[in-house]
């Protein structure tokens, strides 16, 4: 069966669980895909680190560089890439980039789009702005990417409730590993309609 190549997009903070996750349903099977790289604009990072104990190639990018658009579209081109998949990169992918690859950029969100998301939404002040609303669910979306904040299609969500002495720390906690299981379930099905 072809396997469909998948590129990683990490960020800074380079936590890289969520990049685990995919690399790991990759090679344990549960993904008809291939990894093949991560991108980081970091060095030394955890998820740096990661990707390296997994086998996975990691290209360092500069999203700061004037021309980082035309580089990184070479490297999806020269590296077949199929579908890029964002795991912890706060910022805006620039234009050209998704112009170029419409329908083929995922991202995850830790929280029930379309609440929840936009500029300056990530990380705990996605938690803390849950609990503040007085919200019963929470969960995590992933979605297609667009030039806007967590604006594009979800393609899949999963529910967790969230509980009356829940603080930030303990929700996150509790929606990291629905994020995993979640990302990995959307991937299979945008291969699976991708599938020709
Ligand atoms: C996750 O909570 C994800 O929803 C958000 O950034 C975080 C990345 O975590 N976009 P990790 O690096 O995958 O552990």
């Amino acid at each position: 069966m072809k396997k469909t190549r998948i590129g990683i997009l990490v960020g800074t903070k380079g936590r890289g669980s969520n990049m685990r996750a995919i690399i790991e349903a990759c090679q344990s099977g549960r993904i008809p895909g291939e990894v093949v790289a991560v991108f980081s604009p970091k060095d030394n990072t955890p998820a740096v680190q990661n990707a390296h104990a997994l086998g996975t190639e990691v290209i360092l990018v500069n999203p700061d560089e004037p021309d980082f658009a035309v580089q990184f579209l070479s490297l999806i081109h020269c590296m077949r890439i199929e579908l890029l998949c964002l795991a912890g990169y706060m910022r805006l992918l620039p234009k050209e980039i998704v112009q170029a690859m419409p329908g083929r950029i995922l991202n995850i969100h830790p929280a029930l789009l379309p609440k929840f998301g936009g500029k300056g939404m990530y990380g705990m002040k996605v938690h803390e702005a849950v609990i503040a609303s007085g919200e019963k669910e929470s969960g995590c979306s992933v979605h297609y990417v667009t030039e806007e904040y967590d604006e594009g299609e979800i393609l899949l969500q999963k529910k967790c409730p969230v509980y009356p002495e829940d603080t930030p720390q303990t929700l996150a906690e509790r929606i990291l590993p629905l994020e995993h299981e979640c990302y990995v379930e959307a991937i299979n099905l945008w291969i699976e309609r991708h599938d020709d």
